[in-house]
């Protein structure tokens, strides 16, 4: 086990675990967008950065991809440089996002003037970088469908040759763990439509009400993954509701069971 000493507290927590979470440990809040649980950590956003006293040498690291490896580290959250620099990540992230709401809200917060920024680009762009579509994609769904594409400015998220992908299922785990809502999703014509990465994908629909329930490609793999013998993905296509009405209207339709006591 490590022990390491934060914001006065000490805890101990076995060796690699992040800075993040024995912070969260102790109930310290840090500020995070490029962090989610599920995923690798990846320190994209800087948002999470704090001060570490390693014997006497200070450095400003970020809590969410930094392993305690030693003990007697003593980390600060809350110092004066931690928060410049903080503010300092965040100016970058609306240099390039001005218009995303998270964003605004954070500098609204932490009283940062969004008035004298030097954008970089037309203004318009929601994507951060933070990568959590690309992590997501890769490590929970397994299809590494996106990766990251060009350097500097013109870094962004994309598709090989920024065309649809035949391997996209349209799960839409991508856009569930973007923080900035830069993923869009649609629906037309019975179709579903991921907009940043050109997927246009046929959709089944519940075999009762006809509601949209996936995209085919998506039922397809669930079919395949449960066993094409078995498993409620290989069952007729239903919603949730008409699938209980059905099972509803089945137990009802059986004998009165008869007990003899
Ligand atoms: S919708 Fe496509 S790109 Fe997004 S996570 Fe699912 S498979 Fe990957
Ligand atoms: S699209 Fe969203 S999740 Fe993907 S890198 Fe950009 S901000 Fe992050
Ligand atoms: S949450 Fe740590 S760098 Fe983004």
């Amino acid at each position: 086990m490590i022990q390491v000493e934060i914001d006065g507290q000490t805890v101990e927590m076995p060796a690699g675990t992040t800075i993040l979470a024995a912070a969260r440990s102790l109930g310290i809040e840090i500020p995070t967008l490029c962090h989610h649980d599920a995923l690798e950590p990846f320190g994209a956003c800087r948002l999470c950065l704090v001060e570490l006293n390693d014997g006497g040498r200070k450095s400003i690291v970020a809590a969410c991809n930094y392993p305690l490896e030693q003990s007697e580290l003593v980390v600060e959250t809350g110092t004066a440089s931690v928060w410049e620099a903080r503010k300092m990540s965040l100016k970058l992230l609306l240099a390039r996002c001005p218009g995303v709401a998270v964003l605004q809200e954070l500098a609204r917060q932490w009283s940062v003037d969004t008035q004298e920024l030097l954008l970089i680009g037309d203004g318009e762009e929601e994507c951060i970088l933070c990568g959590c579509c690309v992590r997501v994609c890769r490590e929970v769904i397994g299809k590494n469908v996106i990766s990251f594409v060009y350097r500097g400015v013109e870094r962004r998220v994309s598709t090989p040759f920024d065309r649809e992908s035949e391997l996209c299922l349209g799960c839409t785990a991508c856009a569930y763990v973007c923080p900035t809502g830069a993923i869009k999703v649609d629906q037309e014509n019975g179709r579903l439509l991921i907009a940043p990465w050109h997927s246009d994908l046929e959709q089944i629909f519940c075999g009762e009400c006809g509601e949209a329930l996936a995209p085919a490609r998506l039922y397809a793999h669930l079919r395949a993954a449960e066993g094409e013998e078995g498993g409620a993905a290989a069952e007729e296509p239903l919603c949730s509701r008409c699938r209980r009405l059905k099972i509803t209207a089945a137990a009802a339709a059986l004998p009165e069971t008869k007990y003899i006591l």
